[in-house]
C-alpha cells in the first residue's frame, strides 16, 4: 500500500526502515522522503511506523529504545 504518494513511499518501505532503526517520523523522512512533500502523509506514516516496532518489539524491550523514558511502576 502506498503510503506517501508524492515520493512513492509504501507501508512496506517504512517497515523496513523501521527495522532498520528509525524511531521517529523525522528518521522515517530521512530514510525514505515520506512526508516531504505535501505532508499529508505523515500521520498515516507516523502510524505505520508505529506499528511497525508494536509488531518487532515485544513489550518488555521498549524501554530500551532510544527517546523511551523510564516510569516508575504504581503501586496497585
Ligand atoms: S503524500 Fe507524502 S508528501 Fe505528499
Amino acid at each position: 500500500m502506498y503510503v506517501c504518494i508524492c515520493h512513492g513511499v509504501t507501508e512496506k518501505d517504512i517497515k523496513k526502515a523501521a527495522k532498520a532503526g528509525a524511531q521517529s517520523l523525522q528518521d522515517i523522512k530521512q530514510a525514505t522522503g515520506c512526508a516531504t512533500g505535501c505532508g499529508t502523509c505523515a500521520d498515516v506514516a507516523l502510524e505505520v511506523l508505529q506499528n511497525a516496532h508494536s509488531q518487532t518489539t515485544p513489550e518488555f524491550l521498549k524501554i530500551l529504545q532510544p527517546g523511551t523514558q523510564w516510569k516508575e511502576p504504581t503501586a496497585a
